[in-house]
């Protein structure tokens, strides 16, 4: 049995009384869900719209208690930090986790940026060490597999589209993957929402086939425990 957490961040809900507001990046997030679950039923499935429920902006106390020794933390410190240990539980939980986010002025909502200063955390998630030269992050969780659902206005994003020099949003998440303990990363992404054209139509029918296609897969390689499919990077 396999643990799957589901972070929705659009700020716009699944559905609303017109159609056209429906959030595209919740509703394939939705359909990769929804063909999971007929595989794995019995899967635990954690789900958080921090879109809608947006975890709280950290402060300087959360940092003086992040870098306070667990056992030398005061109540407050420990009531300080609750949200943020129960955000990285699920994530240590997880096998497979799949995020679902807009673009919003060509990075990640401040919603999802705040759910990762959450959970990105010393000693929990990574940990520091200058005798690594360099490099002296080193991530402490591993093994998990991430699902990148992303929507945009604009498109050509991608390496060598016309907007490389503009994509701040799946670069961005790649880079943080790693300190959620992700070893794989399937991406899936939707554009042209603002020219709103044939375009458009074609883009979020190839991202819900491929959001199908990629849980049907996934789900039954978590079943017999057999290698996954090829990394997709749309
Ligand atoms: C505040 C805001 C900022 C946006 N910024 C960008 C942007 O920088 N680039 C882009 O391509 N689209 C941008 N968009 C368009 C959204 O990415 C697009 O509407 C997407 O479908 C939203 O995701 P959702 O449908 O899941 O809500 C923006 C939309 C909003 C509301």
């Amino acid at each position: 049995m396999s643990t799957l957490l589901h972070i929705d961040s659009s700020v716009r809900a699944i559905t609303n009384p017109n159609p056209n507001h429906n959030s595209i990046s919740k509703n394939i997030a939705l359909r990769f869900i929804d063909t999971w679950r007929e595989t794995c039923p019995t899967d635990e499935y954690i789900y958080r719209d921090v879109g809608v429920n947006p975890p709280a902006f950290f402060t300087q106390d959360w940092i003086g208690a992040v870098f306070t020794p667990e056992q030398k933390r005061t109540p407050a410190q420990h009531d300080i930090l609750a949200l943020s240990d129960r955000l990285i539980a699920e994530v240590a939980k997880a096998d497979i986790i799949v995020i679902s986010t807009p673009m919003y002025n060509y990075g990640m909502p401040a919603q999802l940026k705040s759910w990762f200063d959450q959970v990105v955390r010393i000693n929990k998630t990574f940990d520091f060490d200058l005798a690594r030269g360099d490099f002296p992050l080193q991530p402490l969780l591993s093994g998990k597999t991430l699902v990148t659902i992303t929507s945009s206005g604009e498109f050509g994003f991608e390496t060598g589209g016309i907007r490389e020099s503009a994509s701040h949003l799946q670069p961005h998440l790649r880079t943080l993957s790693k300190y959620l303990g992700v070893e794989t990363i399937y991406e899936i992404a939707a554009e042209y929402q603002e020219f709103g054209d044939e375009r458009h139509r074609t883009s979020v029918s190839n991202a819900l086939s491929r959001a199908e296609k990629l849980a049907a897969e996934l789900a039954v390689n978590a079943l017999t425990a057999s290698p996954e499919p090829e990394a997709i990077n749309a």
